[in-house]
This record gives C-alpha cells, sequence and structure tokens, in this order.
C-alpha cells in the first residue's frame, strides 16, 4: 500500500534549521529521521540518502526497525518546510528483517566529525583529547582523525566522515582554504561546520568560529618584549629579529599583526632594529611551523648578523615550536647575551626552557576552555539552541562574516605559571621537571 502526504515542519526544527539558515540548508538525516519516527511511532534507520549537488533537492530512504515499512521522504529548497513523505509496506519473512544495514548503524547516536591538523605538536594531541572526551561524555559519537599536516589528506579524511553519515563537522584546517570541495559536500548534506581555532578560508560552507582572540595573542607577546624593554619610556636603541609562522594558516597573519601593531612604532622610530632587515611577513614566516625551519633561519641570521657578538636584544616568536628553534639555534651559534624570547601555547618543552631563562614567556590559549566551546557550540547546533557567539564582524572569510566566539589568552612567564598551568591542574609540576 501507498500513500503520499506532507507534513509541516515542527518547532524545533524550525529553530533548528533558522539557527544555520544561511548555510545548512538542506535538512539534517537526524531531523528527518526524528520526523518520521514521530509520525509512525516507530524507530527506524537510514537505508539511503541521495542530496542534489547543489543542495535544491534531497532524499531520504528509512526502513523501520521491525523491517514492516519503508518511507521515503523528499525535499526541496522550493519548499523547504515540507517534506512529501512516501510510505510502502513491506514484506517481511520470518528471520528477515531488510532495516538491518550492511554496517551496524546506531540510529539514535548522533557523530561528530573531528578533524584536526597533526599529531606532531602538543597542542592539537590536547584539543582532540579533549573534545573527544567531551562529546562522548555528553553522548555523542566521535570520528576524530589526524591529517599529518597533508592537506589532501585533510580532504579526504573530512569527504570520508561526511560519507559515512557524521552530523556536525569541527575541523582545524592545515590551509583554510584548501578544504573547499570537502565543505560543499558538507553544504549540501545539510551537515553545519566549525571552524576550530583556523579559520575556513573563501566559503559559506562554514556556520561557526570557535577560537582564542588571535589579534590579541600577537599583541601579548609584543606587549611582554615593550615591558622588558622599557620602550613606552623610550629606551633603546635595542636589537630585535621576528619569526612567525605558516604562510598557509590564517592565525599567523593575525598573530603577525597583533604583534607588528605593538612594535612598528618603536622599529620607525629607531628604538627597536630589525638587524637583518626581514620584517615583512613573507620573509619572517615558517613553514608549517617547523621547529627545524625556525632553526634554519635563525642559524643564518646569527651568523650574517650576530657572528661578531653584536647583542639581539628580543626575538618575537609566534608561538612555541617556532622559539624552541630559535632557542636552540641561539644555544648552537650565538655570542651575546640572552635575548628576550615569546611564544604560544605554553608547550612542555617550552615551558621547561621558561624556567631555566631559555624563553620569557607564551600565550596560554587553555585548550579545555576552546574544546569545551567546541563542544557548546555542538550542542547548541544538535538541539536547535541559538549558537553563543561573541563576534560578527572581525572574521570576514572572503565570502561572508562568520559568526565567531573568541576565548581570552593570557600571559605565562616564570611568575604565574604556578597559579595559571599548575593549580588550574593543566600540567603537574612533575610535567615540567
Ligand atoms: C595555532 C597555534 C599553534 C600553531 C601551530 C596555530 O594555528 O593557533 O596555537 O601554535 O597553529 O600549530
Amino acid at each position: 500500500m501507498k500513500k503520499v502526504f506532507a507534513i509541516i515542519l515542527s518547532i524545533s526544527m524550525i529553530m533548528g534549521l533558522a539557527a544555520c539558515a544561511k548555510r545548512a540548508e538542506v535538512p539534517s538525516k537526524r531531523d528527518v529521521q526524528k520526523e518520521v519516527e514521530k509520525e509512525y511511532d516507530m524507530d527506524f534507520d537510514l537505508e539511503s540518502k541521495d542530496i542534489a549537488d547543489d543542495g535544491s533537492e534531497a532524499e531520504w530512504v528509512f526502513i523501520s526497525d521491525d523491517g514492516s515499512l519503508q518511507v521515503t521522504v523528499s525535499w526541496s529548497a522550493k519548499d523547504p518546510d515540507e517534506f512529501e513523505f512516501d510510505e510502502e509496506e513491506l514484506a517481511v519473512l520470518p528471520g528477515d528483517n531488510p532495516a538491518a544495514p550492511p554496517v551496524s548503524y546506531d540510529s539514535d547516536a548522533i557523530v561528530i566529525g573531528v578533524s584536526m591538523p597533526t599529531k606532531d605538536l602538543q597542542r592539537w594531541n590536547q584539543d582532540g583529547d579533549y573534545i573527544e572526551n567531551a562529546l562522548e561524555a555528553a553522548g555523542y559519537e566521535v570520528d576524530l582523525q589526524y591529517a599529518a599536516n597533508d592537506v589532501v589528506n585533510q580532504l579526504e579524511q573530512v569527504e570520508s566522515m561526511i560519507d559515512s553519515g557524521c552530523d556536525v563537522l569541527v575541523i582545524a584546517a592545515i590551509e583554510g582554504s584548501s578544504l573547499g570541495e570537502a565543505l560543499d559536500m558538507a553544504k549540501a548534506n545539510g551537515i553545519p561546520v566549525i571552524a576550530y581555532d583556523r579559520l575556513l578560508w573563501n566559503t559559506d560552507a562554514v556556520s561557526y568560529y570557535v577560537t582564542f582572540d588571535q589579534y590579541m595573542t600577537g599583541q601579548l607577546q609584543a606587549q611582554y618584549i615593550e615591558k622588558a624593554l622599557d620602550l613606552s619610556s623610550g629606551a633603546g636603541p635595542f636589537n630585535i629579529e621576528i619569526t612567525t609562522g605558516d604562510p598557509g594558516d590564517n592565525n599567523a597573519m593575525f598573530y603577525y599583526e597583533g604583534a607588528m601593531d605593538v612594535l612598528n612604532p618603536y622599529i620607525e622610530n629607531g628604538q627597536l632594529v630589525v638587524v637583518s632587515g626581514q620584517v615583512d611577513f613573507d620573509e619572517v614566516a615558517t613553514a608549517n611551523w617547523s621547529t627545524e625551519n625556525s632553526q634554519i633561519r635563525a642559524e643564518q641570521i646569527i651568523e650574517l648578523c650576530y657572528s661578531d657578538g653584536t647583542q639581539i636584544d628580543a626575538w618575537l616568536c609566534s608561538n612555541d615550536s617556532t622559539a624552541l628553534g630559535v632557542e636552540n639555534a641561539l644555544a648552537a651559534d650565538y655570542l651575546g647575551s640572552y635575548p628576550i624570547i615569546t611564544g604560544q601555547d605554553c608547550d612542555i618543552a617550552n615551558m621547561k626552557n621558561i624556567l631555566v631563562g631559555k624563553q620569557d614567556m607564551s600565550v596560554f590559549k587553555d585548550t579545555r576552555i576552546l574544546a569545551a566551546q567546541a563542544v557548546t557550540m555542538v550542542d547548541q547546533i544538535c538541539s536547535g539552541q541559538t549558537v553563543d557567539v561573541n563576534d560578527t564582524s572581525t572574521y570576514n572569510n572572503g565570502t561572508i562574516n562568520v559568526p565567531a566566539f573568541l576565548c581570552e589568552p593570557c600571559v605565562v612567564d616564570v611568575n604565574n605559571y604556578i597559579e595559571i598551568l599548575i593549580d588550574s591542574g593543566y600540567y603537574t609540576e612533575a610535567d615540567l621537571g
């Protein structure tokens, strides 16, 4: 028996869709399934789905858990508030359950795909662990994958998460503008995307951005140097060098700009002298934020400009992995007294260096806070609530202003690390011993 009828989306679904109105137009499988289960008062599993590439039409086929009913749901962007249900009774042979899919599929599980750039740096391992644990504690299923800093790898991983039916994606991109195809696919499948820590560029398929205030991070680093050298009182001239991050990572530019807005006036009036002459972003960038690349460049600068014992007073480093490279180079080749060195992330190796005076500060971006905020976003999206954001204008990704939640970074140095890192349980004394 076949019958066809249409229903109007429930209030909660409309709210849910409104929350991501611009980008997640195709209803999610989970929402459609809920409607089917409500309508027929029985449990269903998804048999197949077919969504037009441009997201204008979609069709889902569900089969009831007892195998007696197949419901095909059609949806069109022309009438986004309506579903058309086409139901068909199935002949059930004893012992035969056509609803049992080849791979077991838990109809209640909401799956969150989490894509992290690399396991090479301490922070992404922590981010991944915190997000996974918090999402699982909240009842979600998690598909966490690391992409070994390989853009193609990350693209394929995200596509496979979408293929296997994830409901929401959380992505820390290796290169913010290289995931276009996967993001289009997410959009066509009605999957909301949260950009995690790093912005996703040139796409309207990103729903939200959760990050630490990047510009402020750069400012905190430069202000630390400003204070340590007493620049605001006119002291100087001092020699300084600059090392920032990966040119493909949009964050690197924010850190650089935040720092340079503080340092530039002192460079212009001669209180700070960049002896190498390397100031432009492209000259001071470090591919992959790699310690090795940073060390190679620092060694060259030391050899060219400081091998006669000329003093380096400060070395602005945008993060800890690059700071480590500079510290290695100084240990090997430098004759003058030790400069002020900045960093970011409070990695264990760098905290150890801070404790023995080989680095002065690091900006702490508590990954527990960032991960928790990402999980709150996921929860709010999945329950159709308004998603908390505190910045809707700064992060234009070339296509849209991405609504963002910015967490606040803070400075850690030898004077406050116990309170901020140890007392808060981020590290134990033994970790840094
Ligand atoms: C992050 C930093 C990190 C760097 C290298 C940036 O995008 O914001 O915290 O140090 O990547 O992984």
